[in-house]
């Protein structure tokens, strides 16, 4: 027995070969080298590349975008093939596992959970596999993988999906630290936006936030951004950067939060109004003029995209009271631009108003 068993497996092995060839679909699979992860496979010389120009889009919330994705044949194939395009998602705040979004066969195609609807392939060219989403909702964000199955082999190429937004901090009316990981979540959503990722804090940093109170990001850790170390920040031997407390528990530890908008939708603006109001009067007043208070993470998208400067103190939704500086000038607050707040104010004081308006 022990002699014969190489032979065996030599003889195995042929009637495997065989069988390989006879049952290949036109192309001689046997002869594929692996794939070398650098989205090109190789059968017979035949080489099928999958690219896309941009390994990052970003985009805004509510928007189209097209992630980019093409695969082509080298050299060129006479006969089409059968193709399977399928795009995988890697949500950037919860990690984890790889999430299906579209998976297409020639004109079949099936979109899967919350893309359902709202995905489409672009083919706009032979070797078009480009993803359409549209509209683009604040969950999308994260790392998207298209992949080419053509046969036995696949071959993908990564997009990262990043949205333009600002970042802003906030805390609870009740003051400063009184934020459960779930409500920090709620309060950011409150003010139209969701809590911000380490990414888009950390590029909040590099573009100049400093906020000294640490706040719940949306993988559960607390964290602040120092740009100028100081004293009452930490001391002012430590490096400037973005400091983390770590993760922390969701329930017992309280922090303020950071909130992501990458909303644009419809207008916000400062009510041309005779006379000062109220917080009752101001919700009131922007109504009658067809819109709504704007909320806080409003306020800051228009300031950021649309560059809304206004020298006028308005309340908003929230109970706060803020102005948006673009344009930095003597009696307007800080040299920086940015959104200037009083914080909560009571409510009987009188102030202007900034309104929301959608477009429709
Ligand atoms: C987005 O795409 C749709 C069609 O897919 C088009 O009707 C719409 O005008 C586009 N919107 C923008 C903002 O480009
Ligand atoms: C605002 O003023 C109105 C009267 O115009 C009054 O009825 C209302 O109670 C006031 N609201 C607050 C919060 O003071």
């Amino acid at each position: 027995m022990r002699v014969a068993r190489p032979l065996l497996l030599l003889l195995l092995h042929a009637l495997l070969e065989t069988l390989a060839l006879r049952f290949s679909n036109g192309f001689y699979y046997h002869t594929i080298e692996k794939s070398d992860g650098t989205g090109e496979i190789h059968f017979n010389g035949v080489r099928l590349h999958v690219e896309s120009p941009q390994s990052s889009v970003s985009a805004v919330q509510g928007s189209n975008v097209t992630l980019p994705c093409h695969y082509r044949y080298e050299p060129e194939l006479s006969v089409p093939r059968r193709t399977r395009v399928k795009w995988l998602w890697l949500p950037t705040a919860r990690g984890g596992r790889e999430k299906n979004v579209m998976v297409a066969l020639g004109s079949r195609h099936r979109s899967y959970g919350n893309f359902h609807g709202r995905v489409r392939l672009r083919r706009s060219a032979p070797g078009d596999a480009s993803l359409v989403i549209n509209p683009l909702s604040l969950d999308d964000i994260g790392r998207y993988r298209c992949e080419i199955i053509d046969g036995l082999e696949d071959e993908s190429v990564i997009v990262e999906l990043e949205f333009k937004g600002v970042v802003f901090p906030y805390y609870s009316p009740r003051g400063r630290y009184e934020l459960t990981f779930q409500e920090a979540k709620e309060a950011c959503e409150q003010q139209g936006a969701c809590l911000a990722t380490f990414e888009q804090l950390f590029a909040a940093y590099e573009e100049g936030l400093d906020w000294c109170n640490a706040g719940w990001l949306a993988d559960g850790t607390a964290q602040y951004p120092v740009s100028v170390p100081r004293e009452a920040c930490g001391g002012v031997e430590v490096a400037p950067g973005v400091r983390s407390y770590g993760l922390r528990h969701k329930t017992f530890d309280r922090f303020d939060a950071f909130c992501f908008t990458s909303s644009i939708k419809g207008e916000v603006y400062f009510l041309q109004h005779p006379l000062k109001l109220n917080f009752t009067e101001a919700v009131e007043a922007c109504v009658h003029d067809g819109a709504q208070i704007a909320k806080v993470g409003e306020l800051y998208a228009a300031w950021r995209f649309v560059g809304l400067d206004q020298c006028d103190a308005g309340w908003v939704a929230d109970g706060s009271v803020r102005y948006p500086i673009s344009r930095p000038r003597p009696n307007c607050g800080t040299p920086e631009p940015g959104v200037r707040s009083f914080g909560f104010l009571p409510h009987h004081l009188k102030y202007g108003v900034y309104c929301h308006k959608v477009r429709w």
